[in-house]
């Protein structure tokens, strides 16, 4: 009997080495459990192998259970346990598929593949002409001119979740941009989010060592991705270009000036998720807000408009949406034109005699949370976020 190998993992997109990445969905099909619309179905099959850009999990989990539905039917595998969690999310994904008939998931089995040709995720708002910079970054656009770099999130379709090769692209685009000739960094948004945090799906690639080496290996790294804001050199700005959830709002406190859009919200679901404060925001927020306001953000999840942002500090100043990208542009580029030495000087002031501070605080939280990650609280959440993708 013909048996094809599908796999999707590391090796199926030409991305860098990932701390934290795709899950491998293995499928085995048997061309016997193929009838009505074979031709159109091996098509899709053969459609998805050659996809150069990786469809993300979220779609990968759909596939995967549209094609054990349309080839086995309904899903009659035991339901894994709630550490496995890759197995879990692909038996959650075939589950929700209930009682759907095969011929239907034959259907939109094809029907998905043939929506995956890329949607452009390119640069609504990079500008003609600017410079953009080597190597090529596949998550973030990173131009510099006037004296300005600009690191631009660049998954808009995903909200600008921040995936593994994204926080590993953001760590090489601020060591560049420290040591370039640019006076100002600047931290945005493409599309309609600035961010909606980390990628959830980041967690469902779990190593050979397990559970708790992937959340030891992800708390490293996370110490390392937060240090790289505690100290970069030269005055670091986000332009928040809409909404920001998770460490996209937590790291504000570590920026030297924040500019929102009017339309940009924040927020911190930690507990929602069962997880903690990091970013050094449980130390910087309780500073620039005061406990008790921190504590609604960090413990309660309260999700702040631009608005309530900016009147408790963590925003300089808010912008209509409208006018966002031309005022604070300009505004910019006249701040990058100041002496860049001076600049960068009077930052080491104000960021020194608190870097001690910061780092200790980085590396307490990045304790805290490496226990949060392997708590059933945690690994439920995500997995509730997960499934109910699945089932979209
Ligand atoms: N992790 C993984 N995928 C994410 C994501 C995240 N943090 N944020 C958005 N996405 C994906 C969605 O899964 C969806 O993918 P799909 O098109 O393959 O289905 C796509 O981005 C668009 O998001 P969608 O949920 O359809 O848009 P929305 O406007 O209805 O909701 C959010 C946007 C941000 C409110 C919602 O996606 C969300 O709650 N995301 C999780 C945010 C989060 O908890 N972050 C971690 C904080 S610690």
């Amino acid at each position: 009997m013909a048996k094809v190998a599908w796999r999707l993992g590391r090796c199926w997109c030409s991305s860098p080495p990932q701390v934290i990445g795709f899950p491998v969905v293995q499928l085995h099909m048997s061309r016997t459990a193929m009838g009505i619309g074979q031709k159109d179905f091996e098509n899709a099959m053969n459609q998805v192998k050659l996809l150069k850009k990786d469809p993300g999990n979220e779609v990968k989990l759909k596939l995967y259970a549209l094609y054990k539905q349309a080839t086995e039917g309904p899903c009659n595998l035991p339901k894994p346990g709630v550490f496995d969690l890759i197995n879990k999310a692909k038996w959650d994904a075939w589950n929700a598929l209930g009682s759907l008939p095969k011929e239907t998931a034959r259907q939109n089995y094809v029907d998905l593949v043939s929506s995956l040709s890329p949607p452009s995720e390119s640069s609504s708002q990079v500008e003609p002409g600017a410079y953009r910079k080597p190597p090529g970054y596949e998550t973030l656009v990173v131009t510099s001119e006037d004296g300005i770099t600009k690191i631009m999130l660049n998954r808009p379709t995903k909200k600008n979740a921040i995936s593994s090769q994204m926080y590993q692209e953001i760590m090489l685009a601020l060591k560049a941009a420290s040591k370039d000739d640019s006076a100002i960094t600047v931290l945005t948004g493409n599309g309609d989010y600035y961010s909606s945090g980390n990628d959830l799906s980041n967690f469902t690639d779990i190593p050979s060592g397990g559970v708790e080496e992937k959340a030891k290996n992800s708390a490293l790294f996370l110490r390392d991705f937060v240090g790289c804001f505690i100290d970069f050199p030269k005055p670091l700005i986000a332009v928040v270009n809409g909404p920001a959830v998770g460490i996209s709002v937590t790291l504000l406190g570590l920026f030297d000036a924040v500019y929102a859009s009017d339309r940009a919200t924040f927020h911190t679901p930690f507990s929602h998720l069962g997880q903690s404060p990091e970013g050094c925001s449980s130390y910087t927020f309780p500073k620039i807000m005061g406990s008790a306001k921190a504590t609604e953000m960090l413990i309660f999840g309260k999700k702040l408009t631009a608005g309530e942002a900016c009147a408790q500090g963590l925003v300089t100043e808010v912008f209509p949406d409208s006018t966002l990208q031309k005022e604070v542009w300009t505004r910019l580029k006249t701040y990058a034109k100041l002496p860049p030495n001076a600049m960068r000087v009077s930052k080491e002031i104000i960021r020194n005699t608190e870097k001690e501070k910061l780092h200790a605080v980085n590396a307490e939280e990045c304790r805290v949370i490496q226990g949060r990650w392997l708590s059933d609280e945690c690994m439920n959440a995500v997995m509730n976020f997960l499934s109910k993708k699945a089932k979209l």
